[in-house]
């Protein structure tokens, strides 16, 4: 039997009750995901042969307007998150995005507000998201080699247009800027070093992240896992490193920083160094479900009780309990042989 939900109050940095799961891990952050579809088809996320002309996205009904996003956030924020990331799909196809940003960082509580993008539409968008009171920013960029990244990304985007995101990000003042990498053997392993480099140069903080059996689609194997192991190793004999600590206690990316002091990486090792001990993350997917992990198999409804009337103290309650119950630690029993049901995708609760 799990234990009971409980909330305390014992840690030192949290001035509010923090509502803790069946791990007795709080609930800090919460990844809001505003759409489910995306202008790049990447292969390890929404292959092009799945995700073609014909696929079905949720239609306008199903999904949250920003109200309903806002009015869900400000519960979940009151229980305790600090931190909220706007994610997509890729989170600047959807109109007026800004607008959302403006009205999450009237949130009291919201301590950190960011988002992750491919970046695509940065140019176009940067400054309004900055204007708006976006904080920073993270980017995903697989390889500065063109043929490869375009290989990546479904032949969506050339390099340079997410490099000019990127820059118009940084005129804007989005800070610090984070890159994200994913790295699969075979495809990408030997751009990296290049990345490290540019992105050092640039004052950047580069992610690693390893290839990851997300959703049910992309045809993981695990011989394709380029591990962390081996990322630090091939970076640390050209640009040598050393490990510093995580930043934050729930932080997904462990850091090593580069031994002149000209900057730091990051890696997150999902499959050969889980986290999930740490894990603090609660996922609201644009229909108005929230996940307790990336790899969930079932989401708990909010949208419809809240389109039947309920009141926030019942929404509230809801949360409570599918938080309490949390049992969740994928990373850390992946390689079990344990049947599942299928998992949630990846493009639909934005990593
Ligand atoms: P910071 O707030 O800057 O520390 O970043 P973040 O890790 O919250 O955000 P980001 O969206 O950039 O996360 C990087 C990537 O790590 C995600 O896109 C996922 O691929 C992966 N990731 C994030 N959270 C989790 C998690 O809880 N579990 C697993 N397995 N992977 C995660
Ligand atoms: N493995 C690892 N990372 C992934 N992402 C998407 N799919 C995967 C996967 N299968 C990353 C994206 C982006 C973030 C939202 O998640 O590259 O940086
Ligand atoms: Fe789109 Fe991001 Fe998925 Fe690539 S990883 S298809 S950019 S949502
Ligand atoms: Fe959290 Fe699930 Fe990722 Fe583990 S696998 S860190 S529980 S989201």
């Amino acid at each position: 039997m799990n234990p009971p939900p409980v909330e305390d109050n014992t840690m030192s940095d949290t001035p509010t009750p923090v509502l803790r799961d069946a791990f007795r891990r709080p609930l800090r952050d919460l990844r809001v995901s505003v759409t489910d579809r995306c202008n790049f088809r990447c292969t390890y996320c929404m292959p092009a042969e799945i995700f073609g002309e014909s696929y079905k996205f949720l239609p306008k009904h199903d999904i949250l307007s920003f109200e309903e996003m806002v009015r869900l956030t400000r519960i979940i924020v009151r229980l305790g998150a600090v931190k909220v990331r706007i994610t997509g799909g890729e989170p600047l196809v959807r109109e007026q995005i800004e607008t959302l940003v403006g009205m999450l960082r009237q949130i009291e509580g919201v301590d950190d507000l960011t988002m992750t993008t491919n970046g695509f539409l940065l140019p176009q968008k940067a400054q309004a998201l900055k204007d708006a009171g976006l904080e920073r920013i993270t980017v995903s960029l697989d390889s500065l080699d063109d043929a490869v990244f375009r290989k990546m990304n479904g032949n969506r985007s050339s390099v340079q247009k997410v490099l000019d995101g990127i820059a118009a990000a940084e005129r804007a003042g989005l800070h610090p800027i984070k890159i994200n990498t994913v790295v699969q053997r075979g495809v990408n392993e030997h751009t990296i070093l290049d990345l490290a480099r540019w992105a050092r140069d640039k004052g950047y903080i580069l992610r690693f992240i390893e290839y990851m059996d997300v959703g049910n689609m992309n045809g993981w194997r695990k011989e394709e896992v380029f591990s962390a192991r081996e990322i630090v190793e091939t970076i640390d004999a050209a640009l040598p490193l050393e490990q510093i600590e995580r930043s934050y206690k729930s932080e997904v990316a462990a850091r090593y920083r580069y031994r002149d002091g000209s900057g730091e990486i990051g890696l997150i090792a999902s499959v050969t160094m889980p986290f999930c001990g740490a894990c603090s993350r609660m996922r609201l997917s644009p229909e108005g479900e929230i996940f307790t992990c990336l790899f969930g198999t079932k989401g708990t409804d909010l949208r419809g009780p809240m389109r039947a009337g309920a009141d926030d103290a019942a929404l509230e309650q809801i949360v409570r309990q599918t938080w309490g119950e949390r049992i969740d630690r994928y990373s850390e029993v992946r390689f079990l042989d344990t049947p599942r049901d299928p998992k949630v995708e990846m493009y639909h609760i934005g990593g």
